[in-house]
């Protein structure tokens, strides 16, 4: 079976004490921490990279599950593996030609490989990917447009939660995107098990409950 996983996206947290953000998070019951990276160029945001990473790693051993919106995540698999990432999704629609390649190295430097995609993009798409010999290990479902926290959940991206569910019973499907108390039971009820959720739990008066809400929405 799958593990429900609860994510804060850091994106939402204070960057300048995010090793103490971190914390906090962890203590409010997170899982992992889900780590933005964007180049200002696959979305038209700028956030963090590599030295980030590496400078939280030195602050806790939590699992940091990196989404990179990124136009060459090749470019970024030996960094983020040095700095200490331990996912790394990379985006479908920038890796139609090179996947097999993105996912061997980024195994190589010992993280675990997922794929996101964007609202647009069928679920098809990632099929090959889990189908591989050398697989991805998770598939991330986008349910707002990537490049900003805040943004309305997008219901209609469950029916791809529920087909990929029913074809890999046993995966790990993240969403991510406007994911908090209001919306979480649509994404359960789907077939996610990792949770991302930014503005929802680091703008509640109190993130744990928040957490445990959604685990328990996920368990059931
Ligand atoms: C958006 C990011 C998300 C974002 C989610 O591009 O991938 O991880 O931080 O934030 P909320 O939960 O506020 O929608
Ligand atoms: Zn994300």
């Amino acid at each position: 079976g799958v593990t429900p996983k609860i994510a804060p996206s850091m994106l939402s947290s204070d960057f300048s004490n995010l090793a103490s953000e971190a914390k906090r998070m962890l203590d409010f019951g997170a899982d992992w921490l889900h780590m933005d990276i964007m180049d200002g160029h696959f979305v038209p945001n700028l956030t963090i990279g590599a030295p980030v990473i590496e400078s939280l790693r030195k602050h806790t051993k939590a699992y940091l599950d990196c989404h990179l919106m990124v136009t060459n995540p090749v470019d970024y698999v030996e960094p983020m593996g040095k700095a200490g990432a331990s996912g790394f999704t990379f985006h479908v629609e920038v890796s139609k030609d090179n996947w097999q390649e993105l996912i061997g190295r980024i195994k190589s430097k010992g993280m675990r490989p997922g794929v996101a995609l964007k609202p647009g993009t069928p679920i098809e798409e990632v099929y090959p990917l889990i189908d591989s010999e050398n697989p991805v290990e998770m598939v991330l479902v986008m349910t707002v447009e990537p490049g900003f926290g805040g943004q309305k959940f997008m219901p209609e991206m469950m029916d791809k939660v529920r087909a990929l569910r029913k074809k890999y019973p046993s995966l790990d499907i993240e969403v991510d995107g406007g994911l908090g108390p209001s919306t979480i039971d649509m994404a359960a009820s789907a077939g996610a098990n990792c949770i991302v959720a930014g503005s929802s739990v680091f703008g509640a008066p109190e993130p744990a409950a928040v957490i445990s809400l959604m685990r328990k929405s996920v368990s059931e």
